[in-house]
């Protein structure tokens, strides 16, 4: 996901051509407002959190793009493409180190396992939609 940060920001764009220069392939792409009770829904494992009400209001405050991308070893190579949650943690030239505003607006998210990819891909996109 382009969180809301990012978007706002105009750069979904920039974010786009560095997930592709990477060597992901796009299978889906949706642009969105989730409402709160979405947000809260995507995060559910996220609810016993201090931080739950304030992600929840954040992804819920502005338009995203949600994708699902392949590539071998994915879900490894997307992470350390990001870099790591606090962009003051992360590494030079990662997606978080270039555009992320803070740990809560981080510019994008990733999904941390396969399996996880799949429930989070099966949230936004039917069959139909996926390429
Ligand atoms: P993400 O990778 O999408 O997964 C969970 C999100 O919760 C994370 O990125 C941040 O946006 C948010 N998050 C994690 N830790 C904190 C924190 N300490 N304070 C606020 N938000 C956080």
């Amino acid at each position: 996901m382009i969180k809301p940060d990012a978007v706002e920001a105009n750069n979904i764009g920039p974010i786009l051509a560095m997930i592709n220069k990477a060597g992901f392939k796009i299978e889906a792409m949706k642009y969105m407002r989730l409402t709160k009770a979405q947000a809260g829904a995507f995060y559910a494992v996220h609810k016993e959190r201090p931080f739950y009400g304030e992600l929840t209001e954040y992804m819920s405050g502005g338009p995203i793009v949600a994708a699902i991308l392949s590539k071998d070893n994915a879900v490894a190579d997307y992470r350390q493409l990001i870099g790591a949650t606090d962009p003051t943690k992360a590494e030079e030239g990662t997606i978080r180190k270039v555009f992320a505003k803070s740990i809560a607006a981080n510019a994008v998210h990733g999904s941390d396992s396969d399996e996880n990819a799949n429930i989070e891909s099966n949230f936004f996109f039917s069959h139909l939609e996926r390429f």
